[in-house]
């Protein structure tokens, strides 16, 4: 990609030397993005020149505080084409389903009611609907994969939205890289009556969202897989969800007055957050989408994709490795799970950690998926944007050696 060392240069991540005197080559971007020095300097700067409370208090540095994270809500909202009172500030995708499940999903299903959720789905988006379905009696659907295709069964989607209340949806999977067909499904929802909640951990790092273009009721956004911070995410709701939501988590801030008597509520995103803001954590991400927003998406995308295809092309060629993505496919992105036939993952992400690449090894909280897969688990390489050919070709020289030696 045009100037990739200066780009590069901005993650002062990127040029660490690991204890084994190896470069440090990050494939793990899926799992967490590295930061720019602009959103670790707009982070210390909160700290060193103006930490406070925000909302709460009259002197110079809680105006600051409260001014930042504010701001911080315009630009990130902006970024999604968003609504500020349409972002509700929580820990990151898993609290954002999760406010789902508990403030709109409580009040608005009852026993019966049907959740459709697909074999891609992050535990994030599984879990919550299995404890829903405990406690009050929802029906919980999963629309499989279709093998062949390795693609979502829209037959079965389209089976499985019948009568449904709300669908579940992950926008990109972080075990395979495929992007689903989100606008239809959205469509064919929406014909159907039922609500949509998609899972964009993995998208908004890949594609611009744009939230009032998506025609989505909820969105769920975490900030680290995007070059922000961890410990903050967001929701991105409708005011029609919003105006059917209860409470989520109850005490400060949320509150219109307490008292012995009992409490009363601000309305709308207003009465989601709750306590004190995560304003070190805002002010990151809302740096995070002054960078990003600097940045060419469709660049980015053909950058990525181009080494995708590199890696799964290479690895395809080495004996024992099955790759179970496929980046040629225009609905791909940069995340290719893969596995060989004798080493196991656990020891394969060993020795290419001795090589310096940082790989992800597991599940990937994706345990029905692996079950799809037939898989107990898989290695996953994911890139971005300050991936390089360079890596890939020392990626695939050093996973051939591995094979040639243990395999
Ligand atoms: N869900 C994240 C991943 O795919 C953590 O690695």
């Amino acid at each position: 990609m045009h100037n990739i060392r200066e780009l590069r240069a901005e993650f002062p991540i990127l040029s660490r030397v690991l204890p084994n005197g190896k470069p440090l080559v990050y494939f793990d971007n899926a799992a967490t993005s590295q930061k720019p020095s602009s959103v670790i300097d707009a982070m210390s700067g909160f700290y060193e020149t103006f930490n406070s409370n925000a909302h709460r208090a009259n002197h110079t540095l809680a105006d600051e505080a409260t001014t930042a994270l504010e701001s911080a809500r315009s630009s990130i909202a902006a970024f999604f084409g968003a609504e500020p009172s349409n972002l509700i500030y929580t820990s990151g995708t898993t609290e954002a389903i999760n406010l789902v499940a508990y403030a709109w999903a409580r009040r608005n299903l009852s026993e019966g009611d049907a959740v459709v959720l697909t074999e891609m789905e992050h535990h994030a988006d599984i879990v919550p609907w299995q404890e829903l379905s405990k406690e009050i009696g929802i029906e919980v659907r999963f629309v499989p994969l279709d093998l062949e295709k390795m693609a979502l069964d829209m037959d079965a989607f389209q089976h499985a939205l019948d009568g449904a209340e709300l669908v579940g949806i992950v926008h990109t999977s972080n075990v395979l890289g495929i992007r689903n067909p989100i606008e239809d499904i959205i469509r064919l929802s929406h014909e159907s009556g039922a609500k949509v909640l998609v899972d964009a951990a993995q998208g908004a790092a890949h594609e611009r969202i744009d939230f009032i273009n998506l025609g989505a009721d909820f969105v769920a956004l975490s900030a680290h897989k995007m070059a922000g911070p961890t410990g903050i995410g967001a929701l991105l709701a409708t005011d029609e969800v919003l105006s059917q939501c209860g409470p989520f988590l109850t005490g400060g801030q949320m509150i219109r007055s307490v008292s012995i008597e009992g409490s009363s509520y601000r309305d709308g995103s207003a009465m989601l957050e709750t306590g004190t803001p995560r304003i070190a954590e805002a002010i990151g991400w809302g740096a995070a989408v002054d960078w990003l927003s600097k940045i060419d998406f469709k660049e980015m995308h053909d950058h990525i994709k181009h080494l995708a295809i590199t890696a799964s092309n290479g690895m395809k060629e080495i004996d024992g490795i099955r790759v179970f993505s496929d980046p040629v496919r225009p609905e791909s992105s940069g995340t290719i799970s893969f596995l060989h036939e004798r080493i196991t993952s656990d020891d394969m992400a060993m020795l290419l950690d001795e090589g310096g690449f940082a790989i992800r090894t597991g599940q990937h909280c994706a345990q029905p998926l692996m079950d799809a897969l037939g898989v107990l688990s898989t290695n996953r390489i994911s890139l971005w944007i300050y991936n390089t050919e360079e890596e890939v070709k020392s990626f695939l020289s050093h996973l051939r050696m591995i094979c040639e030696r243990f395999g």
